[in-house]
């Protein structure tokens, strides 16, 4: 077969020893423009994962990184003053250089054509190869030129980044310096890549650097300043450039990039022409080189060229897609970073190095356990005002809201049961929700509880409109305080648009088959085709939908509720004013977001004034319509967000969705805590997060990095009421059990984790 490999970057060279070893009959020639001595960019890291490819690949090359590697463990993170230093991450870096130079030795010795100082710029001297590899890197002339085909989509993200090296030595840990200067914060990615020379790559928000001047600097200008505002860390080492050939500053915007598809006719794109991932996950090398040793395999195993590319972008886009998600994360972190530099600096450094989700509280531990028990103690200090004399997981430190202490921070989430008759709660919810306080969570919330018979949603949502209802709730509440130590919340709501459906387990959302009652909503405008079209509110509905609320209110404090929280999300009546979507009023209270607002805090004030003021309200919000800039946005979600805490609110519930039947949400784990967080971190404000946390370790990891202050976990507890305790026994953690159930629990700490339970309790 005779292959063009069009770019000798990590991805055109490896491609070309990869088809060379699989056939030396190949004829492979590599084109690329720079001399063999020319390269961008200083170090790259590669895991001991890649390399373990690379030896199965090519072990003569894979021995001579290896013999390049400078290795080293920690993580060091500079702020505020302070130099925090974590272990057990376990990375390699070589140069670039060198990595290039061992492979071009090594594509020349297995009799590859290397043509340098070779400038393509068009297909046509090509024409005729058997295979075309588009190995030409992120600004990909190739993929340019069939755009049409490979459908790229560029997404040019925020920061300003130079990659620069020196010889201060950052031999002891991979580095992270955040400098706070007089035009913002500006910030270094360090590491070692050989024994004289370290990468040392500056970034920040494209305001700091237009505020430094660094668009109108020269590279030596871009230099000098660096240096000065890096003094302290580079012990009177120069800063080097190796990008004299770039014009202008040499400063840059990562491009994320991502194609439909992969290959045209005989063409096929490779590394980072294909897809791109943030270098602060440090992985593009590694798919350029993996992804050159999966279409190699390919290409011998597969009868043809489009079977093979097929195979070949099956499998490929997969991982890429996937180390795409965490270089999202990352990329996104280090874009708004300047929304965590109020954190203490522990708490900063466990969201710098969780940051891309991919390593959880539990992988920190292994890698640290120390320093992660040193963190777990500064968290329970912070929580308790008292320093422990033991560390345990976040989830298990209390949480004072007002009057109330929660004695964890997990909270079943509000989830309606639909077995209510006519509006009273029964033996259903007594054993429903007295189950899950048994089962250990701090907090323990009602489904949405309705404040008028036409405020349900369905015929089996539970009300609390009547004494009968108050009287049905109280035995609940007293029995959950009785026999558990968990705190009781009423989420009250009303359903607007959404009422007169039915059940949950039969078509939901869609009306009743018979029996439906009028309904009403800010606007004349139906949840759906099939739903009643609701009754545009008048003043005097908003009055007596207010008042409403405040009588609920009161019954709720007179059953023993400890939080009272009111359901501002999923579309329901009051987030019916708040979303665009389905607010079209043109009074007061809609248009703008502070007119769409106006109901739900007057709403909120009316009931603050009746719910006493030793107990706390939470609102649940929809931060997300999902729907583009036409619904509620992340971004307006903490306008939202600030105008509650304006009000009072103790703490937000960050929920997102449900309003409009054209949302299209992106799923996940955790896939609603990036708002929980903003929301938190920008407005300064309790928050609880929602949405698929479904581990102990996604609920330690959430607290610990501080993007939410309480975990809801809903479908986990319909599953095992008794998730915490589960939890607590999982993790080795002693915490309170019903004293009938002792012989469980010792039983499950045997089997669990060995730990013994207090002699005294069996
Ligand atoms: C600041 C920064 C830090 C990084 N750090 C790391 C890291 O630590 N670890 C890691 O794994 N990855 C890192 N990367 C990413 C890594 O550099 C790339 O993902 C990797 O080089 C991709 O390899 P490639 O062969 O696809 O492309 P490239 O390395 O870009 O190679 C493409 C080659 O094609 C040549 N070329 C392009 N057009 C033409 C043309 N028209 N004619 C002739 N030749 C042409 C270029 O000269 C170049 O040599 C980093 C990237 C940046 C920007
Ligand atoms: C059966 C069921 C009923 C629900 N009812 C309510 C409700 O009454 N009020 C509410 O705010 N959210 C309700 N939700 C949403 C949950 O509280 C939660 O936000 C959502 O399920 C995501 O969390 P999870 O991934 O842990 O399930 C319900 C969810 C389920 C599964």
């Amino acid at each position: 077969m005779r292959v063009a490999c069009l770019g000798g970057g990590p991805a055109g060279l490896y491609f070309a020893i990869a088809m060379k070893l699989s056939d030396p009959a190949h004829e492979v020639v590599v084109v690329e423009r720079n001399r063999p001595y020319d390269t961008f960019g200083w170090g790259v890291v590669l895991s001991d994962e890649t390399l373990a490819n690379l030896e199965a690949a090519d072990p003569v090359s894979a021995a001579d990184i290896r013999k390049g590697f400078v290795y080293w463990d920690d993580i060091a993170v500079h702020y505020r003053g302070e130099v925090m230093r974590s272990s057990g991450h376990g990375f390699s870096g070589i140069g670039r250089k060198r990595l290039l130079n061992i492979l071009q030795d090594r594509a020349k010795e297995l009799g590859v054509d290397l043509r340098f100082e070779t400038e393509f710029d068009s297909l046509e001297p090509y024409r005729d190869y058997d295979l075309v590899v588009a190995a030409d890197g992120a600004n990909s002339k190739v993929r340019t030129t069939f755009a049409d085909v490979f459908k790229p989509d560029i997404d040019v993200r925020a920061c300003k980044y130079i990659w620069l090296g020196t010889h201060q030595k950052f031999d002891k840990a991979f580095t992270f310096i955040f400098e706070e200067t007089e035009h913002g914060w500006i910030w270094v990615h360090a590491y070692q890549f050989d024994p004289e020379t370290a990468t040392f790559i500056v970034e920040c928000s494209e305001e700091t650097w237009r505020r430094f001047g660094f668009d109108t600097m020269s590279q030596d200008e871009t230099i000098a300043t660096c240096e000065r505002i890096f003094a302290s860390n580079l012990g009177g080492n120069k800063l080097m450039t190796n990008a004299r050939h770039l014009r202008g500053s040499a400063w840059l915007n990562f491009p994320r990039v991502l194609c439909e598809t992969w290959s045209h006719e005989n063409i096929v794109l490779m590394g980072d022409a294909a897809a791109t991932a943030h270098f602060s996950v440090g992985s593009g090398t590694k798919l350029a080189l993996e992804s050159a040793i999966a279409l190699a395999g390919y290409l011998k195993t597969e009868r043809t060229l489009a079977e093979a590319f097929r195979r070949y972008e099956d499998e490929r886009r997969t991982e890429v897609l996937r180390l795409q998600s965490a270089a999202r994360n990352s990329t996104e972190w280090f874009e708004d970073v300047e929304r965590y530099l109020h954190l203490d600096p522990i708490q900063f450094n466990y969201s710098l190095l969780t940051r891309s989700q991919r390593i959880s509280h539990e992988n920190l531990r292994q890698r640290d356990k120390a320093w992660l028990e040193g963190a777990e103690a500064w968290f329970e200090a912070q929580a308790t005002g008292r320093r422990p004399s033991a560390s345990r997981p976040p989830m298990f430190a209390p949480i004072r809201l007002r009057g109330m202490e929660l004695k964890n921070r997990v909270v079943v989430s509000p989830m309606a049961q639909y077995k209510a008759v006519d509006g009273t709660p029964t033996d259903w919810h007594l054993v429903h929700l007295a189950e899950r306080a048994k089962g250990g969570a701090g907090l323990v919330f009602t489904e949405m509880t309705c404040v008028s018979p036409e405020g349900r949603i369905t015929p089996g949502c539970p009300g609390l409109y009547a004494p009968e209802h108050e009287a049905a709730w109280k035995r609940i509440v007293d029995f959950m305080h009785a026999e558990s130590g968990a705190k009781v919340a009423m989420q009250l709501g009303h359903s607007g648009a959404k009422g007169s459906t039915q059940l949950g387990w039969e078509e939901m959302d869609a009306p009743l088959k018979q029996g439906n009652w009028p309904i009403m909503a800010p606007s004349a405008v139906p949840w759906s085709p099939n739903n009643q079209t609701p009754r545009a509110m008048t003043r005097a509905d908003m009055d007596r939908v207010r008042d409403q609320f405040v009588a609920s209110a009161e019954m709720a404090d007179r059953a023993g509720f400890d939080l009272l929280e009111l359901h501002y999300a999923h579309g329901y009546l009051m987030s019916s004013f708040i979303t665009p979507l389905t607010n079209k009023r043109t009074d007061d209270y809609g248009g703008a977001l502070e007119n769409r607002m106006r109901f739900p805090l007057e709403v909120y004030h009316a009931v603050r004034k009746v719910w006493p003021d030793d107990k706390p309200m939470s609102v649940r919000i929809s931060a997300h319509d999902w729907v583009g800039d036409a619904g509620i946005t992340p971004a307006e979600s903490v306008a939202i967000a600030q105008m509650l805490k304006d009000a009072g609110v103790d703490i937000i519930d960050v929920s997102a969705g449900q309003t409009s039947i054209d949302a299209r949400p992106v799923y996940g784990r955790m896939f609603q805590t990036p708002f929980s967080d903003r929301i938190r971190n920008e407005v300064g404000i309790a928050t609880m997060a929602v949405g698929n946390i479904y581990e102990p370790d996604h609920v330690n990891s959430i607290l610990m990095a501080g993007r939410a202050d309480l975990c809801c976990l809903a479908r986990p507890h319909l599953s095992d009421p008794y998730w915490t305790l589960h939890a607590a026994a999982r993790q080795g953690v002693m915490v309170d059990w019903p004293e009938p159930y002792y012989a469980g629990r010792d039983q499950l700490y045997r089997l669990a984790t060995r730990v013994e339970p207090p002699a005294e309790k069996v």
